[in-house]
């Protein structure tokens, strides 16, 4: 797909207004300062390679789910504050808009000068990003004559600033971050080497059934863990205690694993688990599958599923690890998780995390450069993975219209 979509070293940047879409949708701390910046991070060689071609350079990005106005704690201030430490001495400043469109964004726009970059303030401030309204798609559009998209983790939303203004600019293209995701996700749905292992985790069934059911054609090993895998643990006919289950998607869990074995995809599940009576215990305990106390739930897999399931990830030629195995945010159900992470480090195939939440666990192992790529994206890396075409990426490939 990367072939179709012209990359930023393609399109006419020198001296001309860039507009770049950046996903800086990152974690902020309580006292509203920017806790993970590895979002901002990997779009740094996009933005730095425009500012040497002289791009004069204008952000934007969203900020959390404001509902389309502004909203305390949602500005992207400390964003900008911190692109500006990262980029200087590249770039003067980063001079913030007080709105994403409007009279004073788009004075400050227009006396944009070389060696400045503009981040205009949170786009869905304004009810027409969410809504890929026309009108705002063309304000947004209007301030540059060259569109470049790096935005990964949001590229599954059609929203003004990924899609609807996308058609407004003829010269437009994607980022390194976007190619690098486009290009090393592609290679999860086409020949791999063998074998091809993929881990599983997570809450639910219902988030992660469409990436199941794409891959169960293509992997030969599936490894389940997370809450999501007492579902399937259930419709085994298993006794799972309190642990969370979607009962309404035992039947699905239960055709899913009989297709499994008739398409001889390995899938192996929990054979010992951590149970406690709730994810807020101080401690936990390990049980084998069969002695899970009807008082209690499943928080992690256990240590002899660690060891399992990091034998047949080290073994992998191609490794696709999505969700934690556990509540690893609580240190005492973060040992599964962890262990994941780890063997995933040790496998020498192509390894690639996708985002969110095996991101996070990656980088708490401390293991995140051992990985080869490690998405961006949370929903749009997983809807990639569905194999579902995701309009950010589709935009770029769109033919142009007139203005
Ligand atoms: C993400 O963090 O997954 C993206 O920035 C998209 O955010 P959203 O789910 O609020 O659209």
């Amino acid at each position: 797909m990367s072939q179709l979509v012209r990359p930023v070293t393609d399109l006419p940047v020198q001296g001309r207004r860039v507009f770049l879409r950046v996903d800086f949708n990152v974690p902020l701390t309580p006292a509203g300062g920017v806790a993970d910046d590895s979002r901002i991070r990997a779009s740094l060689p996009t933005i730095e390679y425009l500012l040497r071609r002289g791009a004069r350079l204008i952000i934007g990005s969203h900020l959390g789910r404001p509902k389309g106005g502004p909203t305390p704690g949602m500005s992207l201030e400390p964003v900008g504050a911190k692109l500006a430490e990262l980029i200087a001495p590249l770039a003067r400043e980063v001079r913030l808009t007080d709105e994403p469109v409007g009279d004073g964004a788009r004075k400050v726009v227009s006396e944009l000068r070389d060696g400045q970059v503009v981040l205009l303030e949170n786009l869905r401030f304004h009810p027409g990003e969410e809504a890929n309204d026309d009108s705002f798609a063309r304000a947004l559009a209007a301030y540059a004559e060259v569109y470049v998209n790096d935005a990964f983790g949001t590229a599954h939303r059609a929203h003004a600033s990924t899609v609807g203004m996308v058609r407004y600019i003829q010269d437009r293209g994607a980022g390194f971050l976007m190619l690098r995701e486009i290009e090393f996700l592609s290679r999860l749905l086409g020949p791999v080497e063998r074998p091809y292992v993929a881990v599983l985790g997570g809450a639910k069934v219902s988030d992660k059934i469409g990436v199941l059911e794409n891959l169960l054609g293509r992997v030969d090993v599936l490894l389940l863990g997370g809450a999501m895998a007492n579902t399937f643990l259930q419709a085994e006919g298993r006794r799972v205690g309190r642990s969370l289950v979607q009962p309404d998607k035992l039947t699905l869990a239960r055709g899913f694993l009989r297709r499994a074995s008739q398409s001889r995809v390995e899938v192996l599940l929990p054979q010992d688990v951590v149970v406690a009576p709730s994810p807020d215990s101080a401690t936990g305990r390990t049980v084998a599958i069969d002695a899970i106390p009807d008082e209690e739930m499943v928080l992690d897999i256990g240590p002899a599923t660690v060891q399992s399931f990091a034998e047949r990830i080290r073994g992998a030629r191609t490794l696709f690890w999505n969700g934690p195995l556990g509540v690893f945010e609580k240190a005492p159900f973060a040992q599964g998780t962890l262990g994941v992470a780890r063997a995933v480090a040790e496998c020498s195939g192509l390894t690639v995390v996708g985002g969110g939440d095996s991101a996070a666990a990656v980088s708490e192992a401390g293991v995140a450069d051992r990985i080869r790529h490690v998405s961006t994206g949370g929903g749009a890396s997983l809807e990639f993975i569905e194999g579902r075409t995701l309009p950010g990426i589709a935009a770029l490939m769109a033919p142009p219209e007139a203005h």
